[in-house]
Parts: C-alpha cells; structure tokens; sequence
C-alpha cells in the first residue's frame, strides 16, 4: 500500500445544484475531519429533464474538474447524474482518466437501506423524470431485494419549486399532494417512499402533511455518509490520499453571490461560494 506522509486528496460532492449540499452536509457532519469541494453546475440545472447524452457529459466534465482541483473521490450527490452517468464513468472513462480515482452514486447505498424498513415490502420512489424513466431504483432494488414491488413516480415540479425558493409557500401544496395521493393510489400497499432526489429533503415538512399514517418517508442523507464511512474504513489506500484538515470549498457554475445566498437555505449558515466554468 502507498502511504502519503502529507495527504492532500479531497473529497468532491457534485450535484446539478444545490440539491447535494443536504448530502453534503449529512457528510461533513458524519466526516468532519476531511477536506471536501462541493461543485454545483447551477448555471445548466435543472437536469432531471435532460437526455441520457446530455446529463452523462455534464457530469463527465464535473468529475474531471474536481480531479483538476484534486479530488481522489467524487460523490454524486444527484440521483440524475447516478442514475444516467455514474456507470459509465466507472466503467468507461475512469481506467482511461484515473485507475486509482473513485466515483461512487447515492443510489446503491439508499437501496441497500430499505429492506430493513419496509414491512410491506412495496416500496414508492419519489424522483425526477430522468431518475424514474431511467428504472435505476426499479433495477436495483429488483436485483437487491426480487420479493419487493417498486413503484415511480415522476415528480417534474419538486425541484423548481425548491430552486426557485418556492418550497414553504402554499402553491407548492398542490403539486405535492397530487403525487403523493398518485403513487399511493397506484399501489396502496406502500408503505416506505423514497426521496430519490436530493432536493426533496426540504420538502419533507409539506410532504408529510399528505401522508396517511403508516408510511414512513426515507431521505438518503444520513444514509450515503454511513456507507462513504464505511468504504472508507474498507479502503485505507483511498483513507491515506485523503487531507484532514476539515477544509471546504464551494464552486458553482452561475453567479457566486446567487449560489452563497441560497445556499445558506440548504445548510442553515452562510458559505462564500466561487463560480467556475466547466466544459
Ligand atoms: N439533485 C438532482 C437529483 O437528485 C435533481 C435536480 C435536477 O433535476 O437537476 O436528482
């Protein structure tokens, strides 16, 4: 094994926009002690509408980015960008880009999660268009757990109304009731939805206001920083490259002022944010 005596790999949480601060959070509270660069490609979100083609690219030049600033490990903190891009990055361009880098998703680990909780074992996925027509959850869980139902639903307005800071006022009400009363009209047997996008955590207060009694509501937070500890206890190659300084950066893609403001939406206190440009 190759130890570093002055590690200074950090650790980079990517996300479409500011919908991975709450993974991100989850993380550095977990992990304080690691030094990690968060990128938002906040000027092309929202992404859960785009093409496979698209979303893949996208996150491409972000992962190469981050390994610019020097990253050994990126997380995709957007469930899009795992559901459309992560396998072929890890299987594709990482050999050709960095062997020794890592990319990992935040669908696995929320998978892997739900079995202990469902009694019913008909599960409701809560995504974006690109997540639910992508059937990544479907997969997965039907690959990880074959006994359990898995049902989608497209969730198109969640992330507007959470970008735009629309998420507390009345009018996000109606468009959180009608999927909710959807999926579970589909399938009444549900009784654990999953949160798949990153941006729905802030709607949680609204959502549980339209759920019956009995169906529990899983955010993948708290969930993807246990299983990056985890792979990080399994992999000290990886834990050696790492800086421990408890540093953080924050880069996006739109203005720096726009991003430093609604961040402090996400994480309850203020950050400076820097704009990049990435291609
Ligand atoms: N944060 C992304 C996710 O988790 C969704 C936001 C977007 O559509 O860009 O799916």
């Amino acid at each position: 094994m190759t130890t570093h005596p002055h590690p200074s790999g950090l650790i980079g949480i990517f996300d479409s926009g500011y919908g991975g601060l709450t993974i991100f959070d989850k993380i550095a509270q977990a992990m304080p002690q690691y030094n990690y660069i968060y990128l938002g490609d906040n000027a092309r979100a929202p992404y859960g509408t785009r093409s496979f083609e698209v979303v893949y690219r996208f996150t491409r030049q972000a992962v190469g980015r981050l390994f610019e600033e020097g990253c050994q490990l990126v997380i995709l903190a957007c469930n899009t960008a795992s559901a459309k891009a992560l396998r072929t990055i890890q299987q594709r361009d990482l050999p050709l880009m960095d062997p020794t880098r890592r990319v990992l998703g935040v669908i696995r680990p929320t998978v892997e999660a739900i079995d202990s909780i469902s009694r019913t074992k008909h599960i409701g996925v809560l995504g974006t268009s690109g997540t639910i027509s992508s059937l990544s959850y479907t997969i997965e869980i039907e690959k990880m757990f074959p006994y359990m139902t898995v049902t989608g639903e497209a969730c198109p307005m969640w992330v507007p109304l959470v970008e735009n800071n629309e998420f507390d006022s009345p009018g996000a009400d109606y468009f959180i009731r009608q999927h909710i009363e959807h999926i579970l009209a589909v399938d009444p047997a549900i009784d654990t939805l999953i949160l798949g996008c990153t941006h729905y955590p802030l709607l949680i207060r609204k959502i549980r206001r339209y759920l019956p009694e009995g169906v529990a509501l899983f955010a993948q937070g708290e969930r993807v920083a246990e299983s990056l500890k985890d792979y990080l206890a399994r992999h000290p190659e990886m834990d050696s490259r790492l800086g421990k300084q408890s540093t953080r950066r924050f880069l996006t893609t739109e203005s720096a002022g726009r991003f430093s403001e609604s961040a402090s939406l996400f994480l309850s206190r203020p950050i400076e944010a820097e704009q990049i440009v990435i291609s």
